[in-house]
């Protein structure tokens, strides 16, 4: 019998640092884990803010299966067209339906369908529409559509709002990660009734920096309050990940496994 199937789901891609880490580290973690999917979480890979349609390509290259974004989903202009045409780039589901994009793409290997939506949460972000309505309208498409797995990036400021959409989708889809803070969380989990969890991922980023941005501009912004122009910082990467072992039943988990490594690039 063939294994069960797995994701490996990579938190926010930052910069051109955390796109070269992703590069170094992806080919042994794949080697190592044998993940049947790919996800990466791509909001921050062009220069820090949003993506572009090159950037995108260049993921797809190395075999990731399914791009989720966030709140820097359209900051990059060039990328609109590029994310109304391709399936498998997904932006938050309950942004507005006049905004270009989707929210879901279904994508397939080894005759395993896994369903991989976005949605972006209400507290201090403005996605414009309802995460839960819309979240559970997608997961309903999702089903039609036959997928066999389900995985839902929540991108969203709140733990608070994450732990919610854990519990409310546990039993209902494979895995509620969350993602947007940049600082993983301690709490990966499978839920009672089967669902794989984690409030934050974590970044593909430099760790030398305050979540991505070069720490002393940081710092000089906190404190004098004045307005300051953040870079991304290209010190000390480091790739957070999960693991997310699928069940035998569909839409159910037996594992979720936090992977952080700190790719040497140089
Ligand atoms: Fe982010
Ligand atoms: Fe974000």
């Amino acid at each position: 019998m063939s294994d069960a199937p797995s994701v490996l789901f990579i938190g926010d891609v930052i910069g051109s640092i955390g796109r070269k880490a992703l590069r170094a580290a992806l080919p042994a973690l794949r080697e190592e884990h044998r993940p049947t999917f790919v996800v990466v979480n791509g909001e921050n890979a062009a220069g820090g803010v949003g993506i572009t349609s090159k950037i995108a390509e260049d993921l797809f290259s190395q075999g990731v299966d399914a791009i989720t974004l966030g709140n820097h989903s359209f900051r990059q202009r060039e990328v609109w067209s590029y994310l109304d045409e391709v399936k498998e780039i997904v932006r938050p589901a309950n942004y507005l339906p006049s905004m270009p994009g989707h929210g879901s793409c279904v994508v397939e290997r080894d005759g395993i369908k896994l369903g991989v939506l976005n949605v972006m949460g209400n507290l201090y972000l403005d996605p414009g529409r309802q995460m839960f309505t819309l979240a559970e309208a997608e997961v309903e498409k999702l089903l039609r559509q036959g997928c066999d797995h389900i995985l839902i990036d929540v991108h969203a400021e709140a733990t608070s709002e994450k732990v919610a959409m854990g519990w409310e989708f546990d039993g209902r889809v494979t895995a509620v990660v969350g993602t947007h803070t940049h600082v993983p969380t301690a709490d990966a989990r499978v839920l009672p009734k089967g669902t794989a969890y984690i409030t934050d991922v974590g970044m593909c980023g430099p760790r030398d920096s305050v979540i991505g941005v070069k720490k002393e501009l940081a710092i000089e912004a906190m404190r004098t309050k004045l307005p300051v122009r953040f870079e991304p910082s290209e010190r000390d990467p480091w790739l957070c990940a999960v693991l997310i072992r699928a069940g035998e039943k569909p839409l159910s988990a037996v594992s979720i496994q936090p992977i952080q490594v700190s790719p040497l690039l140089y």
